[in-house]
């Protein structure tokens, strides 16, 4: 009977999905995610593992699995599997992508908007009572409308936060590797330099690579409009934290609004959490009800494919032939 291995609560729809398929399955009942040392104990006779961004699965995870077939990640960002190690090892890895792109482009729009208007503090001085007579140059906000979005990298998310920003009336501008024939209305810049400078506000939806990693620091916030906002719902390495720290504190943008962060959680001591101007959201982009279970029963589809030994439907390998091959055996 095979075997998987779910590494944090799943709905329990996913649950019997799994169950039905006549696989064994183990559910990680911990209140916190498995250490590495646990998930490495935990995976030695596993064939489907049903992985989280809460564990790193590198090699000596797949060296501790020698049956396994199948990664399949809760999430479309696959940033914390190792995929050169799969390939090598002919185990499928997949994720979870569309289905969670609306959900992220709502909550990256929602701190875009937040931050702009200021419904975010504002309603915190309210409450310590620190409402004020009515003052024409007091408590002045940003517009929204007419001023320039830029999103970095336009897959489906950047897409769904493009389309949410026409909606506003805004001029939007995007970077991408590849020039997208959809545009959405959105104007295509051939450099990182020229989004940062146009952009009042600028929004992260590339996935964190090597090349991504701390892709936003000194120089970049140098670049920015001094009025501007950075929005990140991607990846917290891809922004310098430190950097930013400095160009928030230092007025080279105005503000920041963050759905991810190093580590993850950020420590309460942190200091960007000692900064007015700067909105830090616990990860959460796609966390709503509907969308998380499909993106769990997208998990399932695509592990028990894998088990199955077929090609689970949301595979990233490069490598197709050595995983089919394994996948086979
Ligand atoms: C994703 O889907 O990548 C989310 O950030 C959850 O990991």
């Amino acid at each position: 009977m095979p075997k998987i291995l779910v590494t944090r609560r799943t709905f329990s729809e996913a649950a019997e999905a799994l169950r039905a398929s006549g696989a064994e399955v183990v559910i990680w009942d911990g209140e916190d995610a498995p250490s590495h040392q646990d998930l490495i104990d935990a995976v030695a006779d596993v064939d489907g593992l049903y992985a989280h961004i809460t564990n790193q699965v590198n090699d000596e995870v797949m060296d501790a699995a020698p049956n396994l077939k199948v990664i399949s990640e809760f999430g479309v960002g696959y940033d914390n599997i190792d995929v050169n190690a799969a390939n090598e090892r002919g185990i499928a890895v997949c994720n979870t992508p569309g289905i969670l792109s609306e959900s992220t482009a709502d909550e990256a729009f929602a701190l875009l908007a937040s931050m702009a208007r200021r419904t975010y503090g504002l309603p915190a001085m309210v409450k310590r009572g620190e409402w004020g007579d009515f003052d024409p140059l007091g408590l002045l906000a940003s517009d929204i409308h007419h001023k320039t979005l830029g999103i970095v990298g336009m897959g489906n998310i950047g897409s769904e936060m493009a389309k949410r920003a026409a909606g506003f009336n805004m001029n939007v501008l995007y970077y991408n590797r590849n020039r997208r024939d959809e545009e959405f209305g959105a104007t295509y810049v051939d450099s990182l330099e020229e989004i940062l400078e146009r952009s009042d506000f600028v929004s992260l939806h590339n996935p964190l690579t090597p090349e991504t990693t701390n892709m936003m620091s000194i120089d970049q916030f140098k670049l920015m409009k001094k009025s501007a906002i950075l929005i990140n719902t991607t990846r917290g390495p891809v922004v310098d934290q430190d950097a930013l720290y400095e160009a928030l504190v230092a007025g080279e943008i105005a503000g920041a609004a963050l759905d991810v962060t190093v580590p993850e959680p950020i420590p309460a001591d942190h200091p960007l959490l000692t900064l007015d101007n700067c909105l830090i959201m616990p990860h959460v982009a796609s966390a709503t009800y509907d969308t998380r279970m499909k993106m769990a029963m997208m998990c399932v589809e695509n592990v028990l494919a894998g088990i199955a030994g077929d090609w689970p439907p949301y595979c990233v390998n490069e490598t197709y032939i050595s995983c089919t091959a394994r996948l086979k055996a």
